[in-house]
């Protein structure tokens, strides 16, 4: 496994392997690597196959967080890292820095970034104003040194995704995006570098995202309710959690990501969820 953090030699690197005619996967990450991770490094293996190339790139990306949020206490184990992806097969990891990415970002002398208009608007984009543009940035720039034919993202990000996609039509980026299954210890919490800040009452409670998704589908696959109806009671269910604080919880239509009044079989369910101070998110097909 090769372990490249230069940008321009990652790029050179990618298209050596094209003009050899090798098929390129990115897993990309913010590290602190977790089993959720790690299935999506299988499902770009999968995807390229064994003579194909699988690279990982490991990057805390600065323009997606907030001046108020946790850029500097992210969760980071560069070695641990490493291990996790050489035991998992991948090619190269590719660990670029600001310096790398971002050149003059801070004097000024950095000035393009991405912006997809319409999906990242609601929920997380609503919650956190200037996140997806730090996403697209970050991803689109990273398939410029990557090169990748596809590209395997993780549906605990649904929203992420769904902009990700958008982006690579919008931009005709040649790039397939395969979106992975949520992976989920054994109570329902999704894997999260961010479940690294719960402490153990917070990590209990946390469970409560999982629990209303739940209880929506069960309440769903009886009969279609009103989206208002339905968050009352949801709300109240997590307002039960003393730890918990409802963000926002939204029922919407999978592809255009707008809300619906009447949540039938289908409608997709998001929601943002503080335990104490960590922001957690979920969501699930109802
Ligand atoms: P990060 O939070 O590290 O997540 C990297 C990828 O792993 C994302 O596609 C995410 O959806 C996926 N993932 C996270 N938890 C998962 C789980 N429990 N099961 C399956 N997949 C999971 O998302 C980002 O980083 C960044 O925004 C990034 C796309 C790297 C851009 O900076």
């Amino acid at each position: 496994m090769q372990i490249v953090t230069p940008v321009a030699a990652m790029q050179r690197l990618a298209g050596k392997w094209r003009r050899a005619g090798a098929r390129i996967g990115l897993v990309p990450t913010m590290g602190y690597l977790h089993a959720g991770h790690l299935s999506l490094v299988q499902r770009a293996r999968q995807a390229v196959g064994a003579r194909g190339k699988v690279v990982v790139s490991i990057y805390v990306n600065p323009t997606q967080f907030a001046p108020t949020e946790d850029l500097a206490r992210y969760p980071r184990d560069l070695k641990r890292d490493l291990k996790l992806c050489r035991a998992a097969g991948v090619d190269v990891v590719f660990t670029p820095g600001d310096a790398g990415m971002y050149p003059g970002r801070v004097t000024g002398g950095y000035s393009t970034y991405v912006v997809e208009e319409k999906l990242g608007r609601m929920m997380e984009g609503a919650a956190r104003p200037a996140h997806f543009r730090g996403v697209t940035t970050v991803v689109a720039k990273l398939f410029n040194l990557v090169l990748p034919d596809v590209a395997v993202f993780g549906q605990k990000d649904f929203q992420q995704a769904a902009v990700v996609r958008r982006m690579v039509a919008d931009l005709n980026f040649p790039v397939k995006i395969i979106v992975a299954p949520t992976l989920r210890q054994p109570d329902g919490l999704a894997l999260s570098s961010r479940n690294k800040y719960l402490n153990p009452g917070q990590r209990g409670q946390a469970v409560i995202l999982f629990c209303a998704l739940q209880a929506a589908k069960k309440t769903v696959a009886k009969k279609s309710v009103s989206a208002a109806r339905l968050k009352q009671q949801l709300q109240k269910m997590i307002t039960a959690a003393p730890l918990a604080r409802l963000d926002y919880l939204e029922f919407f239509d999978p592809q255009t990501l707008e809300p619906v009044s009447k949540v039938t079989p289908g409608v997709h369910m998001a929601l943002a969820v503080y335990v104490g101070k960590t922001r957690l998110i979920d969501n699930a097909e109802l």
